[in-house]
């Protein structure tokens, strides 16, 4: 009995050595898969690099194989038909199968079987895959470098939890498809180091917000102002902080009110411009369209205006690093201090500290430099401070090193300031690349930089302000 099945699985796939070749190939995949699949009904920890190996490139040598089956015998069957072995069945242009023939029937059985374990096999692992290649670890880790700068930052934004595929890919077949096509591009440009370091922003063709950003966040339904305290420290012995407290007209899309949301999200009124640069920091030309048919023209007073390159505004313009937020070595110092990660009471720790990592700038030695620079400013400019409490400071220059690692990535050019941030306009244009003199209609009318247009300002860098006492913000 079991000599026949064996007679009947050498005919069908061990005629030739083409079709055992690729039947082997199947096999021994098939046997990897199904062990790796087994392997994740236990706690076991796999590295990506397993995940790519069992989910991509075993699959691949899967199909191969099975497609290479076909080939040996149709080569097979030419070869014998050359050689004039001419056989009742050979000699018709199909096959003829005769499920009366009991080792056609066996056959016929076996390749049913041997079918629908493939194809189980196949969709499985056609699932996973899917899965993974959308996972926060294949996306962050699987090219490490490459995206270590923007994966590194996300793990410490409110989007941590947020897939990376959510804002950058979204819902639907058709943006599926076509980011694994460009997924394809940008394997092959690892593959052979062809990526710009750093990764150009903006992201070229990103999805429209309203299928990524808006798929969670609905501002033409939230509406209101909101009370921002920015706390800073002056850069004294004492490391003094001093307040900025902002209540911010966010506004909404159904308030009646004016605020930033209100204006900018008003599903009556859409936004273009053309940047004069890549990076979308200058900007040359405005036009507002809204739902009445009135349409309104700003254009630089200085700048010649390109051509093919406008946009419509959605949140992205704003809110460029919802995620991959990336700080100047001043608001990374305050923010240490005001979380207390770094000690106040270390004088002048503010201006020290900003100063080491503004002079790391990515090059080699720069953690060296960083441990030395603070090290070397107490023992000479506070030497008794230093020796009783060097433990304090060693504490901060860990945390002036974690700061660094956080923002400055050599390996992808990137460094501080590198990704500009278009909220606001401290340390970038943000808001003023539009809000602005510059950019006029033709009866000399601005958009306006109206400070209480965005913001209330209730206090500017006060030590104590009396607007937190009156609230009872602490
Ligand atoms: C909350 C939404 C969101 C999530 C989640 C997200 N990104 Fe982004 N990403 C953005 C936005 C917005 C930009 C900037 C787009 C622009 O300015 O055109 C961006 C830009 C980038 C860039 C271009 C370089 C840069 O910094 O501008 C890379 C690379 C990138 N993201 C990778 C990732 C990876 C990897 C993950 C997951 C670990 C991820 N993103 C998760 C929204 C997101
Ligand atoms: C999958 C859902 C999801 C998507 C997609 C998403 N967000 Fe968020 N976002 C959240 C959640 C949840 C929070 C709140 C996090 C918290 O409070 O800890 C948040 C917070 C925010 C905040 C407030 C952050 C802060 O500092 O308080 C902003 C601004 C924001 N998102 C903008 C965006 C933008 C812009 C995009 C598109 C590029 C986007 N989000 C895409 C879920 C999402
Ligand atoms: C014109 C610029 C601009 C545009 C366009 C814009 N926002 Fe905002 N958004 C802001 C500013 C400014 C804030 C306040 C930031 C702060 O307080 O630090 C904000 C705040 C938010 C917050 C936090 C709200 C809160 O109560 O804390 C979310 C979430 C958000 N925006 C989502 C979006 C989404 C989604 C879109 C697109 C539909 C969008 N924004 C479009 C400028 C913009
Ligand atoms: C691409 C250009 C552009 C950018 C960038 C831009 N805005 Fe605007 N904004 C406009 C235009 C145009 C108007 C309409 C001004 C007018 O009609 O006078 C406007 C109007 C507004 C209004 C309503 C003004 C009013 O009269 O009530 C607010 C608030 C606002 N913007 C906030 C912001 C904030 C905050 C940012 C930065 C996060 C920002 N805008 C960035 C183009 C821009
Ligand atoms: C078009 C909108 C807009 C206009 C006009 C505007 N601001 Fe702002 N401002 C912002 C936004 C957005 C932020 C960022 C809030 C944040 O950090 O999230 C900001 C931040 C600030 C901050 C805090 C910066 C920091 O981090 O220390 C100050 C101070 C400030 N603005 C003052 C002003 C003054 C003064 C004017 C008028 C000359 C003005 N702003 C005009 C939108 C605007």
């Amino acid at each position: 009995m079991l000599n026949r099945w064996l007679a009947v699985i050498a005919t069908l796939f061990g005629r030739n050595w083409i079709t055992l070749f690729g039947s082997a190939l199947t096999t021994a995949s098939a046997i990897c898969i199904i062990g790796f699949l087994l392997l994740g009904f236990t706690d076991t920890e796999v590295s990506p690099y397993l995940d790519i190996m069992a989910l991509l490139i075993l699959p691949a040598v899967f199909v191969a194989g099975l497609l290479v089956i076909p080939v040996g015998a149709w080569w097979d069957r030419r070869r014998r038909r050359c050689e004039g072995e001419t056989q009742p069945a050979a000699a018709a242009q199909f096959p003829v199968i005769d499920l009366n023939n009991p080792s056609t029937r066996r056959a016929a059985f076996l390749v049913t079987v041997l079918t629908a374990v493939n194809l189980l096999i196949i969709s499985t692992v056609t699932y996973h895959g899917v899965h993974f290649m959308d996972s926060v670890m294949f996306c962050g880790t699987v090219c490490h470098t490459v995206m270590e700068p923007e994966h590194t930052a996300y793990l410490g934004s409110p989007h941590s939890r947020v897939k990376c595929v959510e804002c950058h890919i979204g819902p639907g077949a058709p943006w599926f498809v076509r980011s694994k096509l460009s997924g394809l591009g940008q394997v092959i440009a690892v593959t052979l180091g062809t990526y710009h370091r750093p990764i150009p922003t903006p992201v070229e063709n990103l999805r429209p917000s309203q299928d990524t950003c808006e798929q969670c966040h609905w501002p033409e339904k939230f509406t209101g102002d909101r009370v921002r305290v920015i706390t800073k420290f002056l850069e004294d012995e004492e490391n003094t902080p001093i307040k900025t407290v902002l209540l911010m007209h966010i506004g909404g899309g159904a308030s009646e009110r004016h605020g930033i949301h209100s204006w900018h999200i008003d599903p009556d009124i859409r936004t273009n411009y053309i940047p004069t640069d890549d990076s979308r920091q200058e900007i040359a030309y405005v036009r507002v369209e809204k739902g009445d048919g009135t349409v309104q023209e700003f254009k630089a007073r200085d700048a010649e205006i390109p051509t093919g390159k406008e946009r419509v505004m959605d949140c992205i313009d704003c809110h460029n690093r919802p995620t991959h937020i990336f700080q100047m070595p001043d608001e990374a110092v305050d923010e240490a201090l005001a979380k207390r990660r770094i000690d106040r009471s270390i004088p002048y720790i503010k201006k020290v500290g900003t100063e080491a990592l503004v002079e790391a700038r990515g090059d080699a030695g720069d953690l060296k430099h960083i441990v030395e620079r603070v090290q070397l400013y107490y023992r000479e400019n506070h030497p008794d401070f230093y020796a009783a409490n060097k433990g304090q400071v060693d504490k901060a220059t860990d945390e002036l090193v974690r700061i660094y690692k956080r923002n400055v990535f050599p390996d992808m050019k990137v460094t501080w300031g590198t990704y500009p941030n278009n909220i606001g306009h401290l340390h970038w244009p943000g808001c003023t690349r539009c809000h602005n003199d510059n950019l006029v209609t033709e009866t000399g009318e601005t958009i306006s930089g109206d400070c209480s247009i965005c913001h209330t300002v209730l206090a500017w860098d006060e030590t104590e302000p009396k607007i937190l006492e009156d609230l009872q913000i602490q």
